[in-house]
């Protein structure tokens, strides 16, 4: 089944997002501005819970809150009853302002830091996902000093490789992230967890990496975890409470009209987990998962104004508009591909192929290469669409431009959740 997020085109031929007009948007909040649909982000979550936390006992869904984070998007999550994950104590702050429920928040991580981990402790988070052997001494002697003990699961690197973006892919073995399952090394991280006396062993965690299409991927790594669970019942006599699978669920893809069904990988998890238990009699331990993308890649837009225009007869019409890498770093970065719409000709016929530009001093601030559109002008509404995950998240001041604003809309409801920055903004850690 298709998830798509809430687009219309009105009686004015202007696009309609979450049953808001976006040039009606781009008039009354200017632009650049960031969208995001409250409602999409909610519809999301409940399917989330229909097709696993309600479906199958004992499961748990964090929203991998990298992706967006902020005070708002941490309050829908929290009221939707999902979990988070942080990465650092930033986002931890961020949480914690929002009042999430500290017992709901999983914290990652490849080099938490001891004031990272003594905010952690402070706020007596739920768990602690450890990453690696400095990690492991680190926690026991933060919670010992504190005098706590924490729960904690380990980072396994399964040695999965998945057909995604080279900078996203994680489970392999040849990973900054996690105890690689080689070699026994994740077996012997176990040990040293279970003599560690202030951290409270409780399961292990893996994930394989972002925009992921494979079911079999899945598949392949839930089999090496139970095997691993299995080993670790073996050796040292313990049962885990709880498998993490990570997040990676594709969006999406427009460009290749891809998609597969959150739904679908769940399935595939979950049969695999219930079967290799009862295959290898360990008790089957409540199973997380961690979407980020998918829970808000398609719930944001972006909203632009088009300014200069610049045609290179026979070669290429360059399209320039008022954001660029900045607010959207990804096309830089990973080459990911976007749908744009010109909001205000949502209803024209697409007449040329442009490729739309950002004002960065880069030639590789891109944001569409090829779009089809209707012609643009200076002064035209550019909405690309699909922007909610790892843009706002990723952005930056680079050419010290200012970052836009955030709505947050509700089937026609708008409220600003994030004020546009101003040029005292940029200067605000200035010592002048
Ligand atoms: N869990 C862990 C431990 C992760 O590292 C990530 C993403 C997720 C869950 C959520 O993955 P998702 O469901 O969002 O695919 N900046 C990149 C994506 C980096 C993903 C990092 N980790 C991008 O813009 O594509």
């Amino acid at each position: 089944m298709e998830i798509n997020a809430p687009y219309e085109i009105n009686k004015k031929g202007h696009l309609v997002f979450d049953g808001c007009d976006v040039v009606g948007l781009a008039n009354e909040y200017g632009t650049p501005l960031y969208v995001v649909s409250e409602s999409e982000i909610r519809k999301r979550c409940k399917r989330i819970k229909e097709c696993f936390m309600h479906k199958y006992t004992d499961t748990q869904a964090l929203y991998a809150s990298k992706a967006m984070s902020n005070v708002a998007i941490y309050r829908i999550i929290s009221d939707e009853g999902l979990g988070i994950d942080v990465v650092s104590g930033g986002e931890l702050y961020t949480a914690i302002k929002a009042g999430f429920p500290a017992e709901k928040i999983y914290f990652h991580g490849n080099n938490k830091t001891q004031d990272e981990i003594k905010l952690g402790l402070d706020n007596n988070i739920g768990c602690f996902v450890i990453d690696n052997d400095y990690e492991i001494d680190l926690i026991q002697k933060t919670a010992f000093e504190s005098g706590k003990k924490v729960k904690a699961l380990l980072r396994i690197a399964p040695g999965v490789s998945v057909n995604t973006h080279e900078y996203v892919c994680t489970g392999q073995i040849d990973s900054k992230f996690g105890f690689s399952i080689k070699d026994n090394t994740a077996l012997i991280a176990v040990k040293k967890v279970l003599e560690s006396h202030n951290i409270n062993f409780a399961g292990i965690h893996c994930h394989l990496g972002s925009q992921i299409y494979s079911r079999e991927a899945y598949y392949e790594a839930v089999m090496i975890m139970i095997s691993l669970l299995g080993q670790i019942k073996q050796e040292y006599g313990i049962e885990a409470e709880e498998l993490n699978v990570g997040g990676g669920f594709a969006v999406f893809d427009y460009e290749r009209d891809k998609y597969v069904d959150i739904a679908d990988f769940i399935e595939t998890i979950m049969d695999t987990v219930e079967e290799q238990c009862s295959i290898r009699k360990i008790k089957r331990p409540r199973v997380l998962i961690e979407p980020g993308r998918w829970i808000v890649g398609e719930s944001g837009i972006t909203i632009y104004t088009v300014g200069a225009v610049k045609e290179i007869k026979g070669i290429r019409k360059y399209v320039s508009i008022d954001g660029g890498m900045t607010d959207n770093p990804r096309y830089a970065l990973y080459n990911a591909l976007y749908k744009g719409i010109a909001a205000n000709k949502a209803a024209e016929k697409c007449t040329e192929v442009v490729t739309i530009a950002g004002k960065c001093c880069e030639s590789g601030d891109i944001l569409i290469k090829d779009l089809n559109t209707p012609a643009l002008e200076p002064g035209d509404i550019l909405a690309v669409l699909g922007t909610g995950a790892y843009n706002y998240s990723m952005s930056s001041n680079y050419n010290r431009l200012t970052k836009p604003a955030m709505l947050m809309t509700n089937k026609g409801e708008v409220r600003v959740i994030m004020r546009r920055e101003d040029y005292e903004d940029l200067l605000r850690y200035e010592q002048i």
